[in-house]
């Protein structure tokens, strides 16, 4: 509720009051970091330029996302991400931030993966960390497509300690992974949970990293095992990291949406009213990928005297009602607040360029009481 008055403040106020812009900054400040962000995220360079050049979204985000949009997910439970069938409230796409390494042993390639767990907040228990490579490839020749007999031979190593640089760079090196996978165009990805390990890589200087070898063979046309970043044909790696993570203050068992629709009610008395919350004249439209506003809704109207039942007051607000109509100079009536609030997906890039999905509570007002 507090988060959905501050951006009724931000949006409006600022425009309509006029806000200083300090106030202004203050105020967007404490509302993102209700939101479990420093500050506003600004989507890398890759992300300034035309909508194209951006990181794109998943496209299993993009279904998770309409799925939570659909209004029985809504009623659903929220601090459960079904697609993984484990507790959490928000989903990471980690970007991998290693660098291609020098080229390994023999005609191996070898790349460094980096990623980052310190986004995720103290207060948030990871459930879930899947990484998922694919190998972007291409074939050259249809042959190669028919026999499908391009395939690579993988290694992946957890690094468990920093090495010199001279130092024997199998040493600090723990195998994870060994695989075989064919390359075909549109091939699903490797994926391998990583949850215990990206749970330590959360301790700051703790991170080193993962290395992975691919190693080309079983070309068989003449081809043969050439270093694949000098093969025309060699696939693209792209890592990513799946973290599905519970923010658990913000999650709360809730009751199931009320199917009654507001009663016909002279339009002076309390009531939830259309407010819809366009993220554009917030400015916000840079880094919120989805939705691009949202109906929030806000509580307005009287609250008079007798309190009907279908103002959901409580019995002290039924006798302030009363006491208000005795006295009215010396006690004012209840208020007309929000009794029921409903959540939002909200799927946005973080400050680190992650694409991210998270269900924010409190965002919507359902209904509205005298209290
Ligand atoms: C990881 O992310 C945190 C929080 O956004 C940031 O402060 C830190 O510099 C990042 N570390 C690296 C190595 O990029
Ligand atoms: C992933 O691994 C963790 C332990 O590292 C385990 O508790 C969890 O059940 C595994 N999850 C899946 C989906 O296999
Ligand atoms: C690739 O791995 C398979 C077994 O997984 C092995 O039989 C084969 O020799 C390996 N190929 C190369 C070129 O290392
Ligand atoms: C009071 O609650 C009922 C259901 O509990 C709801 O139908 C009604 O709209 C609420 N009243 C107001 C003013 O929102």
């Amino acid at each position: 509720m507090a988060a959905v008055l501050l951006l009724l403040s931000l949006g409006f106020l600022a425009v309509h009051a006029g806000l200083p812009a300090e106030e202004l900054r203050s105020r967007e400040r404490i509302f993102l970091s209700s939101m479990g962000l420093s500050e506003r995220p600004r989507p890398g360079p890759r992300a300034a330029g035309s909508r194209g050049a951006r990181r794109l979204v998943p496209a299993e985000l993009w279904r998770m996302f309409r799925r939570s949009e659909s209004s029985e997910a809504r009623d659903g439970d929220s601090c459960t991400v079904a697609e993984y069938g484990v507790p959490g409230n928000i989903i990471r796409f980690v970007q991998d931030q290693g660098q291609m390494a020098s080229p390994g042993i023999g005609s191996s390639q070898t790349k460094r993966l980096f990623f980052n767990m310190s986004v995720l907040q103290p207060v948030e228990q990871l459930s879930l960390a899947q990484l998922e490579i694919r190998f972007l490839w291409k074939p050259l020749r249809s042959s190669e497509l028919l026999k499908g007999s391009r395939a690579v031979n993988v290694s992946l190593y957890g690094v468990v300690r920093a090495t010199l640089r001279e130092a024997d760079p199998l040493a600090g090196r723990r195998l994870l992974l060994t695989r075989s996978v064919r390359l075909l165009p549109d091939a699903p990805p490797l994926t391998l949970n990583l949850t215990a390990l990206a749970e330590s890589w959360r301790k700051p200087g703790r991170n080193y990293g993962l290395v992975l070898e691919a190693l080309p063979f079983g070309t068989g046309d003449g081809v043969g095992a050439r270093p694949l970043d000098e093969d025309p044909a060699a696939p693209q790696i792209r890592a990513s990291l799946v973290a599905v993570s519970l923010n658990p203050q913000q999650c709360r068992s809730r009751q199931r949406r009320s199917t009654v629709r507001v009663p016909v009610l002279p339009s002076n008395v309390c009531k939830a009213r259309r407010l819809y919350i366009d993220f554009k004249e917030v400015g916000w439209q840079g880094w919120i990928i989805a939705p691009q506003g949202y109906m929030a809704n806000y509580c307005h109207g009287e609250c008079p005297f007798p309190l009907s039942e279908s103002l959901n007051g409580t019995n002290h607000a039924i006798l302030q009602t009363l006491v208000h109509s005795l006295d009215p100079r010396g006690t004012p009536p209840p208020c007309c607040v929000p009794v029921r609030l409903a959540p939002i997906s909200m799927l946005y890039y973080d400050n680190n360029d992650n694409v991210v999905l998270r269900h924010y509570q409190d965002m919507v007002v359902d209904e509205c009481g005298c209290r």
